[in-house]
C-alpha cells in the first residue's frame, strides 16, 4: 500500500492551518462561540467525600438579582438513561465524591452564578470515606478487563520456578501518584435546547463521541444533538469524553429552552470533573541468567478507581509484549475508593507503567553488570511475545544506538562518581513505546469547488496537536493536489463520522477515511471534476490487519545533575529517538515528540495530586501548586526520528505520535539521578527531600 505516487506535502513540515488564528487571537474556543443573549451557569459541588443531601435550600439563590435558574437533585431533568455514575447527576441525594456535581445556578453573568451558587446551603449526612490507595486494602477486586478491553491478567510459563532459578533476580517496588490534566483551556461548553434538538458547542477531542453520550442521556437520537467544536485548546484524554459538566450545561439548558447556557470549569473545579490519572503501585519481578537475557518477567500493578465508574487503567500492559521473557506474568488490581473518576492522561498504562518496567530494567542492568542499552537489545523480541505474531516495524534497537550516539553515552560513568562542583551528573536511558491504534468507523467527504479547489469533510478534532494541517497535507497528496487547494474542514457532527482524537490514533484513522474518500472520488468523477461533484467513502479495510503487531519505539537519554546539597536536580539534556512510521509534518511531529518528552520530566520530577484524605479533596487544587516544568526547567531537547514507513498500519505508513513521547521519559530521568548519586528513588515525583537524606 502507499498513499500516491507522487508524494508532494505529506513529509514536509507546512505550519499549522490554524496557527494564525490562534496566535491572533481570532480562533474561537468553546466559551468564545457567539450565541445570542447567552446565561452562565456555575455548579454547586459536593462538600463532602461521601454521604447524602439531607436537605437544600435554595431561597437565597433564587432571590438574587439576575438568577435564573437554581437547580438542584429536586427540579433536575430525569435522565434517560442512569447506567454511567459519573454522568448520573441531580438524580438523586447520593454523594460519591467531594467536588461531585450536585447543583447548578444560571443568571445573567458569571459572577451573579457563582455568587448564587456560593448562596444554596446544603445538609448532608455524613458517611465514613476513604480515598486512600492501599496495597493491602482487603477490597481490593480484579476487573474483568483494562482500558479500553485488555485482558486484566496474563501469566505464560512457570513464572515462580523461573523467578528461584535465575542467577539475577530484581524485585522492586515503583510507585507514581495521582497526576491531572491540564489543558491550557478548561473544559468548557454552550448548550442551547431547542424543539429541534440540543446544540452544544463544545472543547473536545471528539465531537462525535459526545453527540452519542448526550443523546443516549437525555433519550434523543444522534441526530437531535449536534455539537461544534473547531478549536480545541489541549485535551489530553481529558477531553476524550464528555464529562458530568456537560450533561450539567444541557440539563440547565432544557429547563430554559431556547436560552444559550455558558459553562466554564474553573481550574479549581477541572481537578475534581475532568478525569485524571490514577495512582499506581507497581511490583517488578525480573529475572535473567547470567548474560542478561530475561527468563522471568512479573509486572503486578495496584490503582484506584470511583465507586460509581470503573476506569481501569492498563499499567501493566506494555509488559506483555516490550521484552522477551521465558516466562511472564502481568497483573491489575483495583481499589474502589470515594474519589473522582479517573480516565485517560496521555499515554494511559504506557505512562506509569513504562515507568516501573523501565527503571526495573536499569535495576537489572545493574545487577547484570551490563549496559542498560546493551540489556534492552539482548531482550529485543523478534516478534511480539504475547502473540507470536510478526512485528509490522519495529526498530527499537537502531533507536537506542542512534539515541546513544547523538547523546554521547560512552562518556556515562559509574554511580555516583562524576562531580561538577557542587553538582553530580549522571545520564540515564530507557526505551519508549506505543501502540499503533487504527480506530475504525471514520468517513470522509470530499466535494469539488471548482477551481481546482477541494473541500474534504470529516468531523474530527484537532487538540492542538497539528491533526488539521497533517489531514489536509494527507488529502493532497491523495487527490494529487497542492497542499493550498484543499481546504479540510472539522469538528462538527454534521460533518461525517470521525472517531476520537486519543489514542494516538487521530490522523492515521481520519487519514484512512481521507485517503479513500480521494480515491473514490477519483474513481467517481476522474481528474476533470464538475463543481459540486462530491464523493464519501468510510476507511478501506487494512488487508494486513491482525496479521502484524503494530507499535512505535523510541529511545530516551537524559542528563541529570543534582545539587548535592539540596538534592535540586536539573535536566540540561535529553535526547529522543523514535520510530514511529512515516512522519506526515515534521514541524508538528517534533512539537509532539517534544511536549510528550517536557511531560515526562513533568512527571518524574514535579507532578502529584496531594490528597489530603481527611477531606478527601486534592489539596493543591491549581497551576500554582500543582507543579509542572517552566520553560526554566526546560533545557535542551533534540528529538529526532528514523522515518521508516510502515506498510502495515495503515495507508499513510504512519503510527500515531502523539503519547511515545511521555513514555519512558521519568524512568531515564530516575536512572540518571542513580547514576549521579547512587541514590534509587522508586517514588515518583523525584523531589528535593527524597535526595537529601
Ligand atoms: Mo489520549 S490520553 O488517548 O487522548
Amino acid at each position: 500500500m502507499t498513499l500516491t505516487d507522487v508524494r508532494r506535502s505529506v513529509g514536509t513540515g507546512v505550519a499549522r492551518i490554524d496557527g494564525e488564528a490562534k496566535a491572533l487571537g481570532l480562533a474561537r474556543y468553546a466559551f468564545e462561540q457567539v450565541v445570542e443573549q447567552p446565561a452562565y451557569l456555575h455548579p454547586v459541588q459536593a462538600t463532602v467525600a461521601r454521604g447524602r443531601i439531607t436537605s437544600i435550600d435554595t431561597s437565597d439563590a433564587e432571590a438574587l438579582h439576575g438568577v435564573k435558574l437554581v437547580m438542584t437533585h429536586l427540579n433536575a431533568p430525569e435522565l434517560a438513561d442512569t447506567s454511567d455514575g459519573e454522568y448520573a447527576i441531580l438524580q438523586g441525594p447520593g454523594v460519591a465524591f467531594r467536588g461531585q456535581l450536585i447543583g447548578a445556578v444560571v443568571a445573567e453573568t458569571q459572577e451573579i452564578a457563582r455568587q448564587g451558587a456560593d448562596l444554596v446551603r446544603v445538609t448532608y449526612d455524613v458517611h465514613r470515606h476513604d480515598t486512600r490507595l492501599r496495597e493491602d486494602d482487603p477490597d481490593l477486586y480484579e476487573p474483568d478487563a483494562v482500558n479500553p478491553s485488555f485482558p486484566t491478567d496474563t501469566e505464560e510459563g512457570a513464572v515462580e520456578q523461573a523467578l528461584r532459578s535465575a542467577a539475577v533476580v530484581v524485585d522492586q517496588r515503583y510507585s507514581t501518584p495521582m497526576e491531572h490534566n491540564n489543558p491550557m483551556e478548561p473544559h468548557s461548553c454552550i448548550a442551547v435546547w431547542q424543539d429541534s434538538g440540543v446544540t452544544l458547542y463544545d472543547s473536545t477531542q471528539g465531537a462525535h463521541g459526545v453527540a452519542s453520550a448526550l443523546a443516549g442521556l437525555f433519550g434523543l437520537e444522534k441526530s437531535d444533538v449536534r455539537v461544534i467544536s473547531p478549536y480545541v485548546g489541549g485535551g489530553f484524554g481529558s477531553k476524550g469524553l464528555p464529562h458530568a459538566h456537560n450533561v450539567l450545561a444541557v440539563m440547565a439548558a432544557r429547563l430554559l429552552p431556547g436560552q444559550a447556557v455558558k459553562l466554564a470549569l474553573t481550574r479549581q473545579q477541572m481537578f475534581s470533573l475532568a478525569g485524571y490519572r490514577t495512582p499506581t503501585l507497581q511490583r517488578l519481578r525480573l529475572g535473567a541468567d547470567a548474560d542478561g537475557r530475561i527468563t522471568a518477567l512479573v509486572h503486578d500493578a495496584v490503582e484506584q478507581t470511583s465507586r460509581i465508574k470503573e476506569f481501569a487503567e492498563q499499567t501493566t500492559v506494555i509488559s506483555r509484549s516490550m521484552y522477551t521473557a521465558d516466562a511472564r506474568r502481568t497483573t491489575h488490581r483495583l481499589a474502589a475508593l470515594d474519589v473522582p473518576v479517573p480516565s485517560w492522561m496521555r499515554a494511559p498504562g504506557e505512562a506509569p507503567g513504562s515507568y516501573g518496567l523501565e527503571h526495573a530494567m536499569d535495576e537489572l542492568a545493574e545487577a547484570c553488570g551490563l549496559d542498560p542499552v546493551e540489556l534492552r537489545i539482548r531482550n529485543d523480541p523478534e516478534t511480539d511475545p504475547e502473540t507470536g505474531l510478526p512485528w509490522s516495524g519495529r526498530h527499537l534497537v537502531e533507536c537506542l544506538r542512534q539515541g546513544a550516539e547523538r547523546f554521547g553515552w560512552s562518556g556515562r560513568r559509574p554511580p555516583g562518581t562524576h562531580r561538577e562542583g557542587s553538582w553530580l551528573v549522571g545520564m540515564g536511558v530507557a526505551s519508549s513505546t506505543y501502540p499503533a491504534n487504527v480506530m475504525p468507523g471514520n468517513v470522509a467527504s470530499i466535494t469539488y469547488g471548482g477551481d481546482g479547489h477541494y473541500a474534504v469533510r470529516i468531523g474530527a478534532a484537532d487538540i492542538g496537536t497539528g491533526n488539521w494541517t497533517a489531514l489536509t497535507q494527507v488529502a493532497a497528496d491523495a487527490l494529487g493536489m497542492p497542499f493550498e487547494n484543499v481546504h479540510v474542514l472539522i469538528g462538527d457532527t454534521d460533518l461525517p463520522m470521525a472517531t476520537v482524537e486519543g489514542g494516538s490514533s487521530g490522523l492515521s484513522s481520519h487519514g484512512s477515511a481521507v485517503v479513500a474518500a480521494a480515491r473514490k472520488f477519483r474513481e467517481e468523477h476522474g481528474e476533470s471534476p464538475e463543481p459540486g461533484a462530491t464523493s464519501q467513502a468510510s476507511m478501506a479495510e487494512n488487508p494486513d490487519a491482525g496479521k502484524y503487531t503494530g507499535a512505535s519505539f523510541g529511545a530516551q537519554f537524559v542528563e541529570v545533575r543534582v545539587d548535592a546539597d539540596t538534592g535540586e536536580v536539573r535536566v540540561p539534556r535529553m535526547v529522543g529517538v523514535f520510530d514511529c512510521g512515516t512522519i506526515v509534518n515534521p514541524r508538528t511531529a517534533r512539537s509532539q515528540f517534544m511536549g510528550g518528552m517536557v511531560w515526562g520530566l513533568s512527571m518524574a520530577l514535579h507532578e502529584h495530586s496531594v490528597m489530603d484524605h481527611s477531606i478527601g479533596q486534592v489539596v493543591n487544587h491549581d497551576l500554582a501548586e500543582y507543579h509542572i516544568p517552566v520553560n526554566a526547567d526546560i533545557v535542551d531537547i533534540d528529538v529526532s526520528w528514523l522515518d521508516i514507513p510502515d506498510p502495515h498500519v495503515n495507508v499513510l505508513g504512519a503510527r500515531g505520535i502523539g503519547e511515545i513521547g511521555i513514555t519512558g521519559t521519568a524512568a531515564a530521568i530516575a536512572s540518571a539521578v542513580h547514576n549521579a548519586t547512587g541514590i534509587r528513588v522508586r517514588d515518583l515525583p523525584i523531589t528535593p527531600d527524597k535526595l537529601v537524606r
